[in-house]
């Protein structure tokens, strides 16, 4: 005989969404009924299952006095420095056995209480309702010992009637929280794992006449230019909007003229919904989404998304962020051109969505629901295809809408991500199209379309997109006839992504491409005593996915990565090109909406990077879509000669609610005169002595060759460099094994090139040195010869290489590495900056003079990578030295050696030496975004090819 116990946690592996919680609702910040936040110190008792300990704590009397205590919102894994277990993180895999709807016996649970008192002011009238706004996976809550329910849903709120419990005093609020549930199986999200009551938990007073449920429906209609409200609510009341003279009662439809609302120009309408026994503050925008011609349009015109995908992060509080870390996401959003952001892949905390409809950026808010696991068994048992899993899929999708469809901001629905494809799905849809018919829905799993209004995917490559674009790709009937977006695309992980730029081309060029989201926002770092900030694996996890957790365009701390700089170019709203010949400038306003009225231009002109004379621009206030040639001034007399350029910048002609007056939005630079290159003339002869050989100011070996000293700076010989650390995205995905350059490179042995001197000659004016530059077990090679004249004081250093052998994979780099003294610290130099760039991430670099130090060189990204690259370089001055580029190269330098940053796979791994490594590069292989995406495109390889290159390098002072 067998027989299964029943316990009182089976409600963790039940299907359902749970049990006792109100029906979903609008989400509201404030009104003037009484509320009181719980978020504060709880106690907290951790047990290894969901069974360990009994529910005794719930009773009132219970003594908790033993117990830790942490913060809530929060992760218990994230507090008490490991006491309470640690963080997991995978991207697809279950880290538990995929048998829905079961889950491990080891499940960790924890169990929280609160005592608290209401304010001496609570109401005594009318009823009150407890509201769980996030809690990872599963909790069963109890007040004053009573049990009034328990809920999955982790990203979504729960609300509790509450009010007949209430005491004035010493009410004791328990809840059980356990990492795992059911609805962990709807929860794959590629993220951390990490159990708790991670949102704010607060007691609302529910006056008599209270509202309940209320839905803003706000349309605008771009030919009249009036907009029509109308605010359906359950309980009856009343609706003004004092800026428009609208006073009506609830339900009823009220047409006035009105400034639309768009990303571009969020313009809000402060209203008031007023009950009997309560008044909520409105925040009215009013504008219309609509599918037509194939496209998306808001207010009668379509869009372009250049947005991005966030999640909730912060480096020390996981996803428990406070109102000002996510305001800080929204203004470096708007600071850095993006107008659009996907809540990947889940609702945000409400109050990130009212910053959204106040600065202005297009949402597409997405439903808490990814079954990703399932793939690894060909999707089979995917509870989305799952009838027993429908109430739960549709309690979700309800949670969500209901939620959040007071936002202006939100344009799509999202169904989930990654969850296949199913009938649970559909009936999400369908549910969604007929609550909210004013919005779009959106999923990404389903490319035959059935239940959405777009076609979307992600990591499409250049090439299909451009496909899509042009409408050649086929699919079914419906497909053809939708937009397309790619709602994750330019994987930002480690160095990147590249390509970008590509991508914007062709979004701009082919009308049914409307944009994209790129993956993803923030690096997802845990700070980390002695790892800097540590990532999957980094916990001792059984399975995990290393530092893909570690992929956005800002680092942990919310530092802008490169990436982000560059796609702030790249997205920028209005395009600046110039054509010196004729001395005018193109400006076209890429805006959707907006004219260029906030904007004021100015101009500037460079000689050798130095700006020598400047003014403003007056450019007409184009509207959206429109350009204009504008004139320039006659280029200042005085300073001809010299490389020349133009610099045209759009700034803000005023504050903003994002940034001051003279943000920078956009900018162009075209150039006047080209640059005289370095020529010396080799009028000095080495010298031979017994070790040494002199040569202008320099010294070398006598036996070797090799470089010693110039002027009086010792130097370690620059040598032929073909090698760099490779990035994430050289790492490549297993899914494209046959590009992963990185394993590729390592199998030929580019990480350790041998150099075999074959002759030094010293000649009548030159010292030549003839190497063969190539790995141990392979016929290729390089054959290399470093030419050195001097004209007494400067030399010259012309590298020539020609490779030998079949070739079939690109170079990472090829230049020179050479050793400075580590004293060396400034450096400034003229060409791209002020950051780092790649051959196809180099859109913002631009040309100027720079300073930095060695340190603020590097790129802190979280894996030690290649990084810091300058491009376009001109010269550079550092450790005394002065060098020029004939052409202009690309210039890093760092106090580690690159076998080193390789080594790394913590910042803190690397500590300085006693060099500064100098690399100045003719070429480098492109970056890519092959860490999950296309690799460089074709025109960005470094190919092995005859090249050659100089460098001249002077002692300063
Ligand atoms: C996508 C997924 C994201 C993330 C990304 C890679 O497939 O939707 O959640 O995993 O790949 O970083």
């Amino acid at each position: 005989m067998s027989f299964r116990t029943t316990t009182a946690v089976d409600y963790v592996e039940d299907v359902s969404p749970g049990s006792g919680a109100l029906p979903p609702r609008a989400w509201y910040p404030s009104s003037d009924a009484a509320s009181l936040s719980l978020n504060g110190s709880w106690r907290l008792r951790v047990s290894p299952t969901a069974d360990a300990e009994d529910d005794s704590f719930a009773e009132e009397g219970y003594d908790a006095g033993d117990w830790a205590e942490v913060t809530v919102p929060g992760h218990w894994v994230l507090q008490g420095d490991g006491a309470f277990g640690s963080p997991i993180y995978t991207n697809h895999l279950y880290p538990f056995p995929v048998d829905p709807p079961h889950v491990p016996t080891e499940n960790p649970t924890g169990d929280h209480l609160r005592v608290f008192d209401l304010p001496a002011d609570w109401p005594a009238d009318g009823s009150a309702v407890l509201r769980f706004d996030g809690v990872e996976s599963c909790a069963r809550v109890w007040l004053n010992g009573t049990d009034i329910g328990e809920f999955k849903g982790s990203r979504l709120p729960h609300e509790f009637a509450v009010g007949h419990l209430l005491k004035p005093a010493g009410n004791v609020l328990a809840v059980r929280v356990h990492q795992w549930s059911a609805g962990s199986y709807l929860e794959d999200q590629d993220q951390w794992w990490l159990p708790g009551i991670f949102r704010d938990v607060t007691l609302l007073h529910r006056p008599a006449g209270s509202v309940l449920d209320f839905f803003v429906h706000a349309s605008y209609d771009h030919v009249t230019g009036e907009g029509t409200l109308r605010v359906d609510s359950d309980v009856d009341g009343r609706v003004t909007v004092p800026a428009l003279d609208i006073d009506v009662a609830t339900g009823e439809p009220v047409t006035v003229a009105v400034r639309p609302w768009t990303a571009e120009t969020p313009y809000l309408y402060d209203g008031v919904l007023t009950t009997e026994g309560e008044r909520v503050p409105l925040r009215i925008g009013f504008r219309t989404v609509v599918l037509e011609d194939g496209l998306i349009k808001v207010n009668g015109r379509p869009v372009l998304f250049k947005g991005v995908n966030r999640h909730e992060w912060h480096p020390e509080k996981g996803r428990a962020l406070d109102l000002e870390t996510m305001r800080e996401d929204v203004l470096l959003m708007k600071r850095h051109n993006l107008n659009a952001v996907r809540t990947s892949h889940y609702p945000p905390h409400p109050a990130f969505l009212d910053l959204c409809d106040e600065y202005g950026l297009w949402v597409i808010d997405e439903c808490d629901l990814e079954t990703h696991g399932f793939t690894e068994q060909g999707w089979r048992d995917n509870p989305v295809d799952d009838d027993r899993w429908t109430p739960a899929l549709l309690d979700r999708a309800a949670r969500m809408v209901e939620r959040d469809k007071n936002h202006p901001s939100i344009v799509f629905w999202s169904l989930g991500n990654e969850a296949g494809t199913g009938r649970g799905l559909t009936a999400m849809a369908e549910w969604i199209h007929g609550r909210d018919s004013s919005r779009l829905v959106h999923y990404e799993g389903d490319w035959d379309c059935r239940d959405t209004d777009v076609y979307s995917r992600m990591y499409a490559f250049h090439a299909e997109v451009e496909q899509i674009g042009q409408g050649l790709d086929g699919g079914t009937h419906k497909r053809r006839e939708l937009p397309f977006i790619q709602c994750e695309y330019g994987h930002a992980m480690g160095n990147g992504p590249g390509g970008i730029a590509d991508y914007q081309r062709l979004f701009e060029k082919y009308e049914r491409l409307q944009g994209g989201f790129i993956w993803e926002w923030i690096d997802h770092g845990i700070r980390h005593p002695e790892l800097g900030y540590a990532y999957g694996g980094d916990f001792g996890e059984e399975l995990h996915d290393g530092n893909f957790v570690c992929d956005g365009l800002v680092f942990p701390d919310r530092r802008p990565s490169p990436g982000l700089v560059e796609y702030k170019k790249v997205i920028e709203p209005v395009r600046i090109e110039g054509d010196s010949s004729d001395g005018t400038v193109r400006v076209t306003n890429l805006h959707d909406f907006a004219d260029l009225s906030a904007l004021a231009f100015e101009w500037s002109y460079q000689v050798d990077g130095e700006t020598v004379e400047a003014g403003t621009l007056s450019v007409p206030e184009l509207a959206a879509g429109e350009s204009a040639d504008v004139k320039l001034p006659e280029p200042p007399a005085e300073v001809r000669g010299g490389e020349t350029r133009w610099t045209v910048r759009a700034l803000l002609a005023a504050d903003t609610a994002w940034a001051p007056k003279d943000h920078v939005v956009a900018w162009g630079q075209f150039p006047a005169a080209a640059r005289v290159l370095p020529s010396v003339a080799p009028t000095d002869r080495p010298v031979p002595g017994e070790k040494l050989v002199t040569l202008g100011p320099a010294s070398f070996d006598a036996r070797t060759g090799a470089l010693r000293t110039i002027g009086g700076v010792r130097v370690d010989n620059p040598r032929l460099d073909v090698w760099r650390a490779p990035t994430d995205n050289d790492d490549g995905t297993e899914w494209q094994s046959g590009t992963r350059y990185s394993a590729l490179w390592r199998t030929l042995g580019l990480h350790r090139m041998q150099h075999r001197l074959d002759s030094v000659e010293v000649g009548e004016d030159a010292l030549t040195v003839r190497t063969r530059v190539a790995p141990a077990a392979r016929e290729v090679g390089l054959s290399t010869v470093y030419r050195w004249t001097s004209d007494g004081g400067r030399l010259r250093l012309t590298v020539s290489v020609t490779p030998e052998g079949e070739w079939t994979l690109p170079l990472p780099r090829l230049g020179v590495r050479l050793g400075l003294p580590a004293s060396t610290d400034r450096v400034r130099w003229f060409g791209g900056g002020p950051g780092e760039a790649y051959p196809d991430t180099r859109s913002a670099s631009m040309v100027g003079r720079w300073e930095s130090s060695v340190d603020e060189l590097q790129t802190p990204y979280v894996r030690p990578q290649e990084n810091g690259a300058r491009a376009d370089v001109r010269w550079v001055e550092l450790g005394g030295l002065r060098i020029e580029g004939d052409p202009e190269f690309w210039f890093s330098a760092r106090r580690w050696t690159t076998e080193q940053l390789d080594a790394a796979s913590h910042l803190t791994d690397l500590t300085a030496g006693d060099t500064v490594w100098v690399n100045l590069d003719h070429g480098l292989h492109g970056v890519g975004s092959q860490s999950c995406g296309p690799g460089p495109l074709p025109q960005y390889f470094l190919r092995a090819e005859p090249s050659e290159f100089s460098f001249v390098f002077s002692v300063i002072g």
